[in-house]
């Protein structure tokens, strides 16, 4: 068969010469005979993404794989976003990521790629560029960390920086013991450990069958992570070979199974946004009530935090991933295939629990039904989530009085006053922190309890807002309202003591006000100061809602891998 990279390397012309002579910098002559893909290694590893900083490594062993596999691999270093570092939210660059690494593997000769991604939007982003590309491709996910412990409990990143910190504010723990857990958090290389986004999307990659089955877990620093990162290499070569493109494998019945998992691990709220985008980038229907249609019923089987209490090194240890999924397997699409061309419902053939404290039997859920609820209601028209798993039961039925925040600054600002006019029965609203209006919808959604309200003992409050919450956090918190306030939905027109309504049974989230009389108040729409250049104006100037991704409106839709002109 006649590869892509031929294109570029085939013939005896000067601009074939070009391409071929700027590459022999110990490639062999053989690397451009035309009979050997050309793989690259799309790597997100870098020292501002600490969760990925060990992904070079990784990427040693995939280039091993794919030249024992016949291929010739190729470091390509693309765009990385640190969760804990990149201002003002690593979710504003996501889709930069993804364009960039995008139009980097279309102008590029290469036949397919193996993409490493780890923190919370890399794998995301390098799943919308693959899709967009349509090469063929396959994911190797970095790998939570070890676990850590203080005081001889363990530590779940980021959900225990949002418990202790909080404890600090409630008054009991002392601010020199929450600052000595800082060197306990973070054991190993790997990202955070608790099913956060990062392990949710790297279970999802797998759901949506692009991982090398069985991979999806496997803890950064084990010595099996690099086996299978070698492994994938290999699969890599084979991909091209047999022509096997994301289109094929990310099918609708491949998001079905990517939402069942969803709920059977209790992932988060931020899968919806990212699969959303890369279905988009596919032309896949999925929609937001396709979360809630099949991810209804769905047990939670995963005991992990945030929504339970062990961490990821302890589902690898229970049986990981494949043995999860073996105890929903009659709610997967037996015909939706993997990057091995088998579906993955095969691939579950000998999986098992070793720890049922871990994973429960499909007999013994943690939750009967764990899918993400979409709700509906005057103040959500385009859509809202909310994630019970995370929630406190006696709160997902609620009235209660707005206390509205214009900004996080205005949250930060007030939120502890003595002066602010709030109980335990309020319902915080925040608005402004949606994709426009941040700009880039920050993880701010599960915003602190007022201090007062900490010290008299109350730890969950229901929270409404446009923003999203990260994948650690936890409580009564409805997100990604839609249209956000910043593009004149609702959220715009509430009212510090309106009445909020919010019923998960029923699916619903509204305002007790007269439509004639909301619609009649002057919208509060002060996002950030509209920016003037660069990727945020383009951003704010072009992202959709939360319910079609916070993608970018001319990114949906496939782009396919031509080029139509050369470079001399
Ligand atoms: Fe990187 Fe949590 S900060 S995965």
């Amino acid at each position: 068969m006649e590869f892509r990279s031929s294109r570029w390397y085939a013939g005896n012309d000067r601009n074939s010469y070009i391409h071929r002579a700027w590459m022999r910098r110990g490639l062999p002559g053989a690397a451009f005979e035309g009979d050997r893909p050309h793989i690259a290694i799309a790597n997100t590893a870098s020292d501002l993404t600490p969760c990925n900083s060990h992904l070079d490594e990784v990427a040693r062993s995939v280039m091993n794989g794919v030249w024992e596999a016949g291929g010739v691999p190729l470091n390509l270093p693309v765009v990385s976003l640190g969760e804990t570092n990149v201002r003002p939210t690593a979710m504003l660059w996501r889709n930069l990521a993804a364009m960039a690494t995008e139009e980097m593997l279309r102008a590029n000769p290469i036949d397919g790629v193996v993409l490493l991604g780890g923190c919370d939007k890399t794998i995301p982003s390098l799943l919308m560029a693959a899709a967009s590309v349509d090469l063929p491709a396959l994911v190797v996910p970095g790998g939570p960390m070890l676990t850590g412990h203080f005081r001889g409990a363990p530590l779940g990143c980021g959900t225990d920086v949002w418990r202790l910190s909080e404890e600090v504010r409630a008054g009991t723990l002392s601010r020199e013991a929450f600052l000595r857990s800082e060197s306990s958090m973070i054991r190993s290389r790997g990202h955070c450990n608790t099913m956060g986004t990062a392990s949710t999307m790297a279970c999802i990659a797998e759901a949506l069958g692009m991982t090398l089955p069985g991979t999806a877990g496997t803890p950064a620093p084990d010595s099996r992570l690099l086996e299978r990162s070698h492994e994938s290499g290999r699969l890599a070569v084979e991909l091209v070979r047999q022509g096997r493109r994301p289109s094929q494998v990310m099918t609708r019945g491949s998001f079905r199974n990517a939402i069942v998992t969803l709920a059977a691990v209790g992932g988060s709220t931020n899968a919806v946004v990212h699969l959303l985008a890369i279905a988009g980038r596919l032309g896949v229907d999925l929609s937001l009530d396709d979360f809630d249609r099949t991810g209804s019923g769905v047990p939670l089987l995963v005991d992990l935090q945030p929504a339970g209490r062990h961490l990821m090194d302890d589902l690898f240890r229970a049986g990981g991933l494949v043995a999860v999924l073996k105890e929903v397997e009659d709610l997967l699409d037996p015909g939706a295939i993997t990057v091995t061309g088998r579906p993955l419902t095969e691939h579950l053939e000998g999986a098992e629990i070793w720890d049922e404290d871990v994973i429960r039997r499909r007999a013994d859920p943690l939750l009967p039904d764990a899918g993400i609820a979409v709700l509906r209601g005057n103040l959500a028209p385009g859509g809202a989530v909310i994630k019970p798993a995370a929630a406190s039961p006696e709160l997902l039925r609620h009235r209660g009085r707005a206390v509205v925040f214009d900004s996080v600054e205005d949250v930060h600002a007030r939120l502890d006053s003595p002066d602010l006019d709030v109980d335990e029965t309020s319902v915080l609203v925040l608005r402004g922190c949606g994709p426009r209006g941040y700009p880039g919808m920050p993880e701010v959604g599960n915003l602190p309890l007022p201090a007062k309200l900490l010290e008299k003992g109350v730890r969950d409050m229901v929270r409404v807002s446009d923003a999203r919450m990260s994948g650690t956090a936890y409580g009564t918190v409805v997100l990604h309202t839609a249209p956000e306030a910043a593009a004149g939905g609702p959220l715009a027109r509430v009212r510090t003591g309106d009445p909020i309504v919010l019923d998960v049974a029923a699916r619903r989230l509204d305002v007790d006000v007269p439509d004639a009389e909301l619609n009649a108040r002057e919208p509060v729409m002060t996002g950030h100061a509209r920016p003037v250049r660069g990727w945020e104006r383009l951003y704010v100037e072009h992202v959709t809602q939360a319910d079609r991704g916070a993608d970018l409106d001319f990114l949906i839709g496939s782009g396919g891998d031509h080029v139509g002109r050369e470079s001399h």
